[in-house]
């Protein structure tokens, strides 16, 4: 304890809202015990790119920089989901791309500004990343963020409730206009290879089927659904379906592959699934893509709440000594877990989780 003077901050990967929440307690924990905070932009660029800002890729954070920021979707650092400092994708002079390794420029950056620790806000790479760092003595602690909930190890992620909130409002809005025109209104949403937000905003939304990543469906049982919903005089239908939801036996579909240094894209299931369904039912059939949308706006009260939480355990973490921790909520409290349990494992929806069961209690098709 009480080796800590000066910390730094990054956000990496995909935006989520709630990152400025967290930025803002974090920042305002240190200065409360006199340390000073500085962010890095745009994921580690900040450091391998100084001269692209010309604030300085690494920055100082102070009370008067984090004020009214709360409620603000988005990250004041900037965000990347490319160029991982552990596989950075450079491009030689005869064409060809080589991955190296470049957490040895963030450790060097680290000890030239004498900056004693990093809190790393992101997802399941930067989980891996900031695991690294630790491995090669850097103390960090990380805080989990995702929209999609897919992180082990705690109860949800910030940025998850906002966007099951938003998605559940635009399925409300569909319900309306579905009906009017009799239609099948298939809706994707993301979440990549876990289906939490297809499921919660499915279900809170009153979806009529939903279609998950962890349980190939079958369109055949989707249709059936369909027509018994017709038997009884219902003449629309809502079908949720997550973007890396697939067929059985079929594949996700994608919109862009892997390449070095960057994810595959999700996306196309939903169109695939009403051109599908159109065919089968004869009925006049439309795709709505939620997309970026559900990633953006103010977070929620719980989402802020949970960051704020998360920002402040952070630095309470460093200034208790722990280090290659991830903070993370245990209701009603949040503790720190070992990065080594939690980089690199994905969090996917129990098949027997309630709120699946709850969905077909209340008859909502699975597509199985
Ligand atoms: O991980 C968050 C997420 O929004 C996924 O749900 C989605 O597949 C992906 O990021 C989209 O990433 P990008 O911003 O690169 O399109």
């Amino acid at each position: 304890m009480g080796s800590i003077k000066r910390i730094a901050i990054n956000t990496g990967g995909g935006d989520a809202p709630g990152l400025n929440a967290v930025i803002r307690a974090a920042v305002l924990a240190a200065a409360n015990r006199g340390w000073e905070a500085y962010g890095i932009r745009d994921g580690f660029n900040g450091i391998f790119f100084p001269e692209r800002y010309p604030e300085g890729g690494v920055f100082r954070l102070t009370r008067d920089r984090v004020r009214g920021i709360a409620h603000l979707g988005g990250t004041v650092l900037g965000t990347t989901n490319q160029g991982n400092p552990l596989q950075y994708p450079l491009k030689m002079p005869d064409g060809t791309v080589k991955q190296v390794d470049r957490t040895g420029e963030i450790l060097e950056t680290f000890a030239k500004k004498q900056i004693d620790a990093l809190i790393s806000i992101g997802g399941d790479g930067s989980l891996t990343i900031a695991h690294a760092l630790a491995k090669q003595g850097l103390k960090v602690v990380c805080v989990p963020k995702t929209i999609d909930n897919d992180l082990d190890k705690t109860f949800t992620t910030f940025g998850f409730d906002t966007a099951v909130s938003f998605a559940t409002e635009c399925l409300d809005r569909l319900h309306t206009t579905a009906e009017s025109h009799q239609r099948i209104m298939v809706v994707e949403m993301m979440g990549r290879y876990a289906g939490w937000i297809a499921l919660h905003s499915g279900i809170s939304g009153g979806a009529h089927a939903i279609l998950l990543p962890e349980l190939p469906f079958d369109l055949d049982k989707v249709v059936e659904k369909i027509r018994q919903r017709e038997r009884v005089g219902r003449v629309y239908s809502l079908i949720v379906v997550a973007e890396g939801a697939r067929v059985i036996d079929g594949q996700r579909a994608v919109l862009a592959p892997a390449e070095v240094g960057k994810a595959e894209r999700l996306g196309g299931i939903g169109e695939q699934v009403a051109r599908a369904l159109s065919e089968r039912t004869g009925k006049d059939t439309r795709t709505v893509v939620l997309g970026h949308l559900v990633r953006g706006g103010s977070p929620t009260s719980f989402d802020r709440l949970a960051a704020l939480r998360f920002g402040a355990a952070a630095v309470r973490a460093l200034d208790e000594g722990h280090s290659n921790v991830m903070v993370s909520l245990a209701f009603p409290n949040v503790q720190y877990v070992p990065l080594e349990e939690v980089a690199g494992r994905m969090k996917a929806v129990p098949l027997d989780c309630d709120t699946l069961i709850t969905g077909r209690d209340m008859g909502i098709c699975f597509g199985d």
